[in-house]
């Protein structure tokens, strides 16, 4: 077995329990999911730290409180893996890698990577809708979570201070009927210079279940204007129907908002997710990792009653110029100047 460096959340994990309280019939317990007392010493530099959830037992977590300021974390994402990017305490990971002597540049995740959470700008803490929890641990694909904690400016660590930022999860042991999932909504793709281009993607639910999503966040770098997430389902004569399910700026606090209609998602309807980007730049624009690049994402989260989450964590096309909405066969009666407009 390889060694692992990093924190246990189990049963013996007692003395990391520092809260607790009762919410309808079932405790609700709090972990501390902290950075190790890092000192970053580069700037946008990307930390990792991991815990391994007992493999014995399941956990379910409900809420995740954030304990860190905009002053010194940019972003922080929690990931669940089956099996984490390093087996050290703490290593140097994500977008923007950058070489620091000492430690490993790898990423959150090796294996079965998804992103459960994701915090900027002072945003308050997520409460699931009750009833409503993560399960991880036991026969769940998340064997690990990983903190990811993005520092931009690292001005204050000068005097030699150092960081705990991270988040307090807030778990229950008793089992729950309604389990949560994320999909990523996305694309690949470029965008020409000096145009205003749209990064599209669709995909259909290809699984025999009900999904309720409940709140979903946006992703882009600089060039973001509009994101907007749509379901679409088919009427008899064959027409789409677009039902929004979040649309916003990318460029506000890039957290879990409410979903803007609550509907149900199952067999043979499909997800769709634009990005309206604007380039003012003489020179093209790739997806990729640094702030140079751009990204398009459409986080849905989401809850399955008696089901385990949809084992589709991803529904990705190669985005422009390969692919549009327009050119899938599939889509039609698209709303072209609904999913550009705020
Ligand atoms: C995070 O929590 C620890 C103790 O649990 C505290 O000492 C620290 O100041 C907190 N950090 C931030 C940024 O809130
Ligand atoms: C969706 O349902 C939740 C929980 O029942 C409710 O709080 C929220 O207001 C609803 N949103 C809309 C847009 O109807």
């Amino acid at each position: 077995m390889e060694r692992f460096n990093g924190r246990l959340l189990s049963r013996f994990c007692i003395a990391f329990i520092i809260f607790a309280r009762f919410s309808s019939s079932y405790k609700v317990e709090k972990y501390s999911l902290l950075m190790p007392n890092v000192h970053p010493s580069t700037p946008e530099l990307y930390l990792c730290t991991p815990i391994k959830v007992d493999p014995t037992k399941s956990f379910y977590i409900v809420g995740f409180e954030p304990n860190a300021t905009m002053h010194t974390a940019h972003h922080m994402l929690l990931y669940g893996c089956t099996k984490p990017g390093s087996q050290d305490a703490v290593w140097n990971c994500g977008e923007m890698v950058t070489t620091v002597s000492g430690m490993k540049a790898s990423s959150p995740c090796a294996e079965g990577s998804q992103v459960i959470y994701a915090w900027a700008r002072d945003a308050p803490k997520l409460d699931l809708p009750e009833g409503v929890g993560f399960q991880v641990g036991g026969d769940s694909p998340i064997q690990y979570l990983v903190l990811q904690v993005h520092y931009g400016n690292i001005d204050k660590f000068k005097d030699g201070s150092r960081d705990n930022s991270g988040i307090f999860l807030h778990y229950t042991e008793r089992r729950l009927d309604k389990l949560a999932g994320v999909l990523l909504l996305g694309t690949g793709g470029s965008i020409p210079p000096r145009r205003t281009e749209h990064m599209e993607t669709s995909c259909y639910i290809q699984e025999r279940k009900t999904i309720h999503p409940f709140a979903y966040r946006t992703h882009t770098h600089n060039l973001g204007k509009v994101v907007s997430g749509y379901k679409v389902s088919r009427s008899d004569d064959g027409t789409n129907v677009w039902t929004l399910l979040g649309k916003r700026d990318p460029l506000t606090p890039q957290m879990f908002y409410p979903v803007m209609n609550n509907v149900t998602i199952g067999y043979g309807d499909m997800l769709a997710a634009r990005c309206t980007m604007v380039s003012n730049r003489d020179r093209w624009t790739n997806v990729g990792p640094t702030n140079k690049d751009e990204m398009c994402n459409f986080y849905l989260m989401y809850w399955v009653e008696n089901d385990t989450p949809l084992e589709r964590k991803y529904c990705f096309t190669s985005g422009p110029p390969s692919f549009f909405w327009s050119i899938n066969n599939d889509l039609n009666n698209i709303p072209d100047k609904d999913a550009s407009t705020l």
